[in-house]
C-alpha cells in the first residue's frame, strides 16, 4: 500500500490546519511527521503495529465489516477520540480496541479520529419505519425516543451522540448488552446505561429487527453498485474487497 493513496490528496484542508498545530504545539521531531498523520495511523496501526492496523478490520472505506466491526465513516470526531481514550482507560473494555488504543498517543488518537470523521460514508438506503421505542420513546417510563438524540439517518445530530444508521444490527444489540452488563461506562451522565436498563427484552428485540432490516437493504445496495461497476467499461479490479459478511465472522481476528 503505497503511503500517499488518493484519501491523502482528498484529506481536507481542515485536516492539515490540525496537523500543522499538533506538531508546532508537541514539536514533534522532522521524522515522525509523516508517522503522525491519521490516514498513516489507520493503515499502519502507529504503536499498535500491523495487527492494529484499523484499516484491517474496518475497511478502507471506514465502513466496518457488517457483523461485530463498527463503521467509522463520518461518525463525530470527538465522538471517535472519546472512544479511543474509553477503550485506552478501560471504561470501554474490549481486548483487542482496549490494546490497540493503548498504544497510541494521545495525539495519534485525535488525529486518527479526524481522519475517520472526514471520510465520506455516500447515502444509506432506507430501512423502512423504526420501531415505536425509537420513534417515540416511553414518556410514562421515562424514556426518551431514540431519534431524538440519533436521528434516523447517518449524519450526526450532535457532536457528542453517534449516528446508529449504517452501523452493523449485531454490533448495536452487543453495545446494548455493554451497557446493561457494565463492561460499557463511557457515556456522558449515565445516559445509555439508565435507557439500556430501562428497555424490555420485546422492545430490544423490535430494535434488533429493525436493524437487521437496514443491514439487508444495505447489502442489496452493495450488490446493486458492485453490479453496476461490472457492467461498467472499465471495472475495477484494484477496488478494495469488502470482507464478506458471514454468519459467524463477526469477531476481530485475536
Ligand atoms: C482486530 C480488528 C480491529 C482493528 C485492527 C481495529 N479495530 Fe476498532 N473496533 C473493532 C471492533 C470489533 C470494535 C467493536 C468493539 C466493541 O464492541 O466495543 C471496534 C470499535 C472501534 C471504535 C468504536 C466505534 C463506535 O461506534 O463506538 C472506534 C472509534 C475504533 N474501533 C477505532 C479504531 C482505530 C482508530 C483503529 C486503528 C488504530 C482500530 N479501531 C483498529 C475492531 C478493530
Ligand atoms: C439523551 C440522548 C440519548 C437518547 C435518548 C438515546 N441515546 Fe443512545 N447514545 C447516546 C450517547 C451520548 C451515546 C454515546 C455514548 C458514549 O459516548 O459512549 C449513545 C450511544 C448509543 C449506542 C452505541 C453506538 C455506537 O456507535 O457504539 C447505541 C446502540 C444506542 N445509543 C442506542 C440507543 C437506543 C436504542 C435508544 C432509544 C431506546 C437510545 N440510544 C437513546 C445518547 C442517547
Amino acid at each position: 500500500m503505497a503511503s500517499h493513496g488518493k484519501r491523502a490528496i482528498a484529506a481536507p484542508a481542515a485536516l492539515a490546519g490540525l496537523l500543522l498545530a499538533a506538531c508546532s504545539a508537541e514539536r514533534v521531531p522532522r521524522a515522525d511527521r509523516f508517522d503522525s498523520t491519521g490516514e498513516l495511523i489507520a493503515m499502519s496501526g502507529a504503536g499498535a503495529g500491523a495487527t492494529g492496523a484499523c484499516f484491517t478490520c474496518h475497511g478502507l472505506d471506514g465502513r466496518g465489516d457488517g457483523a461485530g466491526v463498527p463503521r467509522l465513516a463520518g461518525l463525530p470526531p470527538g465522538y471517535l477520540q472519546s472512544q479511543l481514550q474509553a477503550y485506552a482507560d478501560g471504561r470501554r473494555r474490549h481486548p483487542e480496541m482496549g490494546w490497540i488504543a493503548s498504544r497510541l498517543t494521545p495525539t495519534q488518537r485525535l488525529l486518527v479520529a479526524q481522519h475517520y470523521a472526514a471520510m465520506p460514508l455516500g447515502t444509506l438506503p432506507s430501512a423502512g419505519s423504526p420501531p415505536a421505542i425509537y420513534a417515540r420513546g416511553d414518556p410514562n417510563r421515562g424514556i426518551p425516543s431514540c431519534v431524538s438524540c440519533h436521528g434516523l439517518d447517518a449524519e450526526a445530530v450532535s457532536p457528542a451522540v453517534p449516528p446508529l444508521a449504517g452501523q452493523p444490527a449485531g454490533y448495536l444489540a452487543e453495545q446494548i448488552d455493554r451497557w446493561r452488563t457494565s463492561q460499557r461506562r463511557n457515556d456522558p451522565d449515565g445516559v445509555m446505561l439508565r435507557i439500556s436498563r430501562a428497555l424490555t427484552e420485546r422492545e430490544i428485540a423490535a430494535l434488533e429487527l429493525y436493524w437487521a432490516r437496514a443491514d439487508r437493504a444495505r447489502r442489496g445496495s452493495v450488490e446493486e453498485s458492485r453490479g453496476a461497476r461490472r457492467s461498467g467499461p472499465r471495472s475495477d479490479a484494484s477496488a478494495p474487497q469488502r470482507r464478506a459478511a458471514a454468519p459467524g465472522s463477526s469477531g476481530p481476528r485475536p
